[in-house]
């Protein structure tokens, strides 16, 4: 059985593809799951891929991920800024963890530019669309996460 990483998204990623394509891309959020499967299984891992809008599922599972999985790829949407919850159930997992945003957050309004999860995070990657989740595998499969 492969090592297994959590793969969270937060609130409105389930509207990706409709939701301003102009910042966050035409892919949907079905698509990035294929290519996180198809990377998954180049790495040798296994991958487990949700989306809630709701914080405190968030939590759940984040916790959840701490007793099961090898890492975690979380993008926490708009709770990035806002979540204290998220930054101690990330710290309380123990797990490495990865925070991903299809946005460079830097280059949009002052409010995204703090991140509650960045601090409790192995690495962050911005900026780079669907292609971010995939780089988050390859670090959690690599030695930056052992
Ligand atoms: C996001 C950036 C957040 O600021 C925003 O609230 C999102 C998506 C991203 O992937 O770029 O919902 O996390």
């Amino acid at each position: 059985m492969p090592d297994t990483v959590f793969i969270l998204n937060g609130p409105n990623l389930n509207l990706l593809g409709t939701r301003e394509p102009d910042v966050y891309g035409a892919r949907t959020l079905k698509d990035i799951e294929t290519d996180c499967r198809a990377a998954a299984t180049r790495l040798g891992l296994s991958v487990d891929f949700r989306q809630s809008n709701h914080e405190g599922t968030l939590v759940d599972w984040i916790q959840e991920a701490g007793r099961t999985a090898k890492g975690l790829v979380i993008n926490p949407g708009a709770y990035t800024h806002t979540s204290v919850a998220l930054h101690d159930a990330i710290k309380g997992a123990r797990i490495p963890t990865v925070e991903v945003h299809l946005s460079n957050i830097f280059a949009r309004e002052a409010f995204r530019h703090h991140s509650y999860v960045s601090p409790v995070a192995l690495g962050v990657i911005c900026g780079l669309g669907p292609t971010g989740y995939v780089l988050a595998l390859e670090a959690l499969a690599g030695p930056a996460a052992s």
